[in-house]
């Protein structure tokens, strides 16, 4: 299926790694332009060089915390400067604590929301604007399988989750009358750097090895694996095409069938 993305604008909000980087090149893959956003320089420019070299797309890069209230803004106010016009903003930021629910401080809490809610909000909210202006644009937040069905030991991620795909209906349905599409993609375990790290920190913490820690989650999997990140990045660009053109509101689960609901 040609998702004819070719010459679309698309911003990539946490672009420099995990699923952020893998939406990068299938992005451009598909002949998307690309501005690519998160905090660390080095990896924005590395992720770049590497999207220009293997597609050949014109690939801007602006280094930004979305911690700060305007952060979004800024990263939405430097893709227009660059190409004038924003088609696609995927959201992929953030990260959350875990751990046994009356043992989990405030901060904890706090700093979940404050990153995996209000940074792709804030994302959301600033893409709004210029697509509302352009009678067209597709918003893609990467959210995760925990909104759905929640962990246990997993809740300030959990929790985070389900209030963005909240708002990502929320938004959904006020901007469906300007031709602004809005959705999400929940993955499942998938093996980014983060993830990669997360098990081999519960390994050295319980002292069970990688292969044991990993078995406890993918127990769980009917597919009996994790994901990979462009398996992820597929179901993004298929979000922010025509070929999802009556599409909004809605997720997709990609987490090899760990959802215990009909989808
Ligand atoms: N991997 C999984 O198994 C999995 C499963 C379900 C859901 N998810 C969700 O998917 C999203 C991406 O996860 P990932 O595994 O790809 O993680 P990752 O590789 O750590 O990517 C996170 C991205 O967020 C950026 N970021 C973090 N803090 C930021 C800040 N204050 N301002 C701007 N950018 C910031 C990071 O770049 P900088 O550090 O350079 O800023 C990075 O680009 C997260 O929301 C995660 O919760 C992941």
């Amino acid at each position: 299926m040609d998702l004819d993305l070719r010459g679309k604008i698309a911003l990539v909000a946490g672009g420099n790694k995990g699923f952020g980087e893998a939406c990068a090149h299938r992005l451009a893959a598909e002949g998307a332009k690309l501005l690519l956003t998160a905090r660390n320089e080095a990896d924005l420019e590395r992720v770049a060089a590497a999207v220009r070299v293997a597609h050949g797309t014109d690939v801007a890069t602006f280094p930004q915390d979305l911690l700060e209230t305007d952060g979004g803004d800024k990263a939405v106010a430097a893709t227009l400067s660059e190409y004038g016009r924003l088609d696609v903003m995927v959201s992929s930021v953030g990260a959350s604590g875990g751990g046994i629910f009356w043992e989990i401080p405030d901060q904890v809490w706090m700093d979940s929301f404050a990153l995996k809610f209000m940074a792709n909000l804030r994302m959301m909210r600033a893409a709004v604007h210029p697509m509302r202006e352009q009678k067209s644009g597709r918003m893609v937040v990467i959210v995760g399988q925990l909104g759905v069905q929640p962990h246990p030991r997993i809740l300030p991620s959990a929790t985070a989750n389900a209030a963005l795909l909240s708002a990502v209906k929320g938004l959904a349905d006020e901007v469906a009358g300007d031709g602004v599409i809005v959705n999400a993609v929940n993955p499942g375990p998938s093996r980014t750097e983060r993830w990669n790290r997360l098990m081999e920190n519960v390994a050295r913490d319980t002292g069970q090895t990688v292969d044991e820690v990993e078995a406890g989650f993918t127990k769980d999997i009917p597919m009996g694996r994790f994901g990979e990140p462009d398996e992820i990045a597929r179901h993004v660009c298929f979000l922010a095409s025509e070929a999802a053109g009556y599409m909004t509101g809605t997720s997709l689960n990609v987490e090899g069938g760990w959802i215990k609901a009909p989808g």
